[in-house]
């Protein structure tokens, strides 16, 4: 191979893919929205896949994808509560803040490490990762702005049958609809900052 550099940067991208796949885990489990929740599912499966490639790599390379562990792990916040407050929003949209900053510095880390790769292979990858977490990026950037913009259509799964229970683009508090599944009627409540649901 491969230089020093490149294993170290195999060992440190590594690491970064175990924190993105954590961190999604940890906001799926955030959020009750069905249509954020299947994007936060889409963006780990893929993070799972990327984590898969560097072990293959870093094998390759009869390096042991264990030392990754002990290198210095991303700083980025899971959290972003500053910005534009959308009514009813408030955890959906400070984890998106949250995991486009995570994504933007993960695609400026590809890029460099892209750059400084002596391998071909290495190279390759490094490419490929920055390429997908762009993807992320102007996925996640989108999201957002259907929030910012309350275009996002407010929903839950519903409590008695799985289903989805919507309440449309922009709903204020109190607003009532019904599972078109099961027919449970439901309304909508608003907790420090969060849309919720309460059975009628
Ligand atoms: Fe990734
Ligand atoms: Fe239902």
């Amino acid at each position: 191979m491969s230089t020093s550099v490149d294993l170290q940067n195999l060992y440190t991208s590594l690491n970064l893919e175990i924190a993105a796949v954590a961190r999604y885990q940890d906001h799926q489990n955030k959020t009750s929205d069905p249509l954020i929740l299947a994007l936060l599912q889409g963006l780990m499966r893929n993070e799972n896949g990327h984590e898969r490639d560097l072990i293959k790599l870093i094998d390759r390379y009869k390096g042991d994808p264990k030392v990754a562990e002990t290198f210095p792990g991303p700083t980025l916040e899971q959290m972003i509560f500053t910005g534009d407050q959308i009514f009813g929003q408030k955890t959906n949209l400070a984890m998106l803040r949250a995991d486009f900053e995570f994504e933007s510095e993960a695609v400026k880390i590809y890029s460099g490490f892209a750059a400084q790769a002596s391998d071909e292979q290495v190279k390759e990858l490094f490419l490929e990762l920055a390429r997908a977490e762009r993807g992320h990026v102007n996925g996640l950037r989108s999201l957002i702005k259907g929030i910012e913009e309350k275009t996002h259509e407010t929903a839950f799964f519903c409590p008695v049958c799985g289903w989805t229970v919507s309440f449309g683009a922009n709903p204020t508090p109190g607003a009532e609809s019904r599972c078109r599944m099961c027919g449970v009627q439901f309304s909508l409540t608003m907790t420090d900052g969060d849309f919720g649901l309460v059975r009628k």
